[in-house]
């Protein structure tokens, strides 16, 4: 394919060599002319493991050019957009260079030849969910003139690689993510990608904008988290890569998809007197822990935001039915259960709460319960009750089932 960069970055240059690597022809443009003077006698402007050598290559073999002006760019069958959006002191991203680039694609667009099938313009850069449609897209169509769909499409492909092994991660990724402004439109990248052994996933634009930041977080989050572990283990005379190392053997619940899953808060008895009791001991010991002590404030968080949907749905004095009591599924025990938290809020907020959990049914665990709490649990729910909402708050198939299904459904368990 004929495939157009817009920015010739690290991001932009490593994806030239990658469509370069797989037989690809490649039109650059960069608004910085040097880095364009760099590229056009056949070299790479950064330092990046085999990419000088393929740029090299394309370039001696004809296939990786410099546009001469925008008619070049118009007649591409796919072009990337990979400049730069760089953070601003108040942490915004600066999204000027990729309105102007948006600008620079919408006037190409007017030059496609009416006979090409729609250019797929795929932006790369790291921008926060929405700005595609808030910020990218009004700029393409002004410029273009028309709304995308005609003469092109647009998607958005977050970018994961690392500078270093940028392009070993272009060619092994953990997954493709590829955001469609409507399903099949970025059928094109599909095929592009075909030599790449990984699962491509299609999904909407403010999800692959999205994942992006759900990502660099969650990196981030893992580096901090095990400083502070390893902070109090130099303090406490204890080997902080031995703790680390222990600490990632557990591929069951500490490294994988346990608990990474959206819906209700933390409880019970362990989690909660444990974190605060860690975030205390360090206190103590003079280390500053700041994700450990946050973690208590954003499970609160979490409670306040899930009875702000409840209140967004039903007003106050509605006839509520929660779903769940005990602090997970197949366990009667309520202590620290965040369900029951939520159930005094909703009560003291003026809701006509009644309570159903099967698992308190199926034992003697409604003996545990505060008497305000046990003068709401029901003994049974029947398809004839009426609800003005039902919130489920664990996983308790048989009780769902038995419910009408007209009555409006919130499901707090899985968000
Ligand atoms: N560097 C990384 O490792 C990495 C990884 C993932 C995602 N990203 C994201 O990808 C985007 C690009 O990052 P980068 O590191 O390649 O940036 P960069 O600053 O290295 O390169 C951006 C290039 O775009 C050019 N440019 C700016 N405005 C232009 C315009 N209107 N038309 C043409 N060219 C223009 C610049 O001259 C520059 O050469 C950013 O949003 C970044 O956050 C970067």
């Amino acid at each position: 394919m004929r495939i157009a960069i817009c920015g010739l970055g690290h991001v932009g240059i490593v994806t030239a060599a990658g469509l370069l690597r797989d037989g690809h022809t490649v039109i650059g443009m960069d608004s910085d002319g040097a880095v364009c003077d760099v590229v056009k006698s056949g070299l790479s402007p950064f330092r990046e493991p085999e990419v000088g050598e393929i740029i090299a290559a394309g370039h001696s073999e004809g296939r990786l050019s410099i546009a001469d002006g925008l008619s070049e760019i118009a007649e591409a069958d796919v072009a990337f957009i990979c400049v730069g959006t760089r953070g601003l002191p108040d942490g915004r991203l600066d999204l000027s260079d990729l309105q102007a680039a948006s600008q620079t694609l919408g006037e190409a667009v007017r030059l496609r030849p009416a006979e090409l099938p729609p250019i797929l313009l795929v932006f790369r850069s790291t921008m926060v969910p929405g700005s595609m449609s808030t910020a990218v897209i009004p700029t393409l169509r002004a410029a273009a003139g028309e709304t995308p769909g005609q003469c092109y499409n647009v998607a958005y492909q977050p970018e994961f690689m690392r500078e270093g092994c940028a392009l070993a991660d272009y060619f092994a990724p953990a997954r493709i993510v590829i955001g469609e402004q409507s399903p099949g439109t970025a059928g094109k990248l599909k095929d592009l990608y075909a030599n790449i052994n990984a699962p491509i996933v299609t999904t909407s634009l403010e999800t692959a904008e999205l994942i992006k930041f759900a990502d660099n977080s969650f990196h981030a989050l893992k580096v901090c988290f095990a400083n502070e572990m390893g902070r109090l283990a130099v303090s406490s005379g204890v080997g902080a890569s031995e703790l680390l190392q222990l600490f990632c053997m557990d591929t069951k619940l500490n490294l994988s998809a346990a608990y990474l899953r959206p819906g209700g808060a933390f409880g019970g008895p362990c989690l909660a007197k444990d974190v605060l009791a860690l975030a205390q001991h360090m206190k103590t010991s003079g280390i500053s822990a700041p994700i450990i002590d946050h973690i208590i404030p954003s499970n609160q968080a979490h409670t306040d935001f899930l009875i702000s949907e409840i209140k967004r749905r039903t007003p106050l004095r509605s006839r509520i039915l929660l779903v769940g009591l005990s602090f997970k599924a197949n366990t009667d025990d309520v202590r620290q259960s965040p369900l029951a938290d939520l159930a005094q809020r909703l009560l003291t907020d003026g809701y006509d709460l009644a309570v159903y959990d099967s698992d308190l049914v199926a034992s003697d665990g409604k003996l545990q319960l505060a008497p305000w709490l046990a003068k709401i649990v029901l003994q049974q729910i029947q398809a004839n009750d009426t609800w003005d909402l039902v919130v489920i708050g664990k996983r308790q198939p048989s009780a769902i089932k038995m419910l009408n299904s007209s009555i409006p459904v919130l499901n707090i368990d899985r968000l």
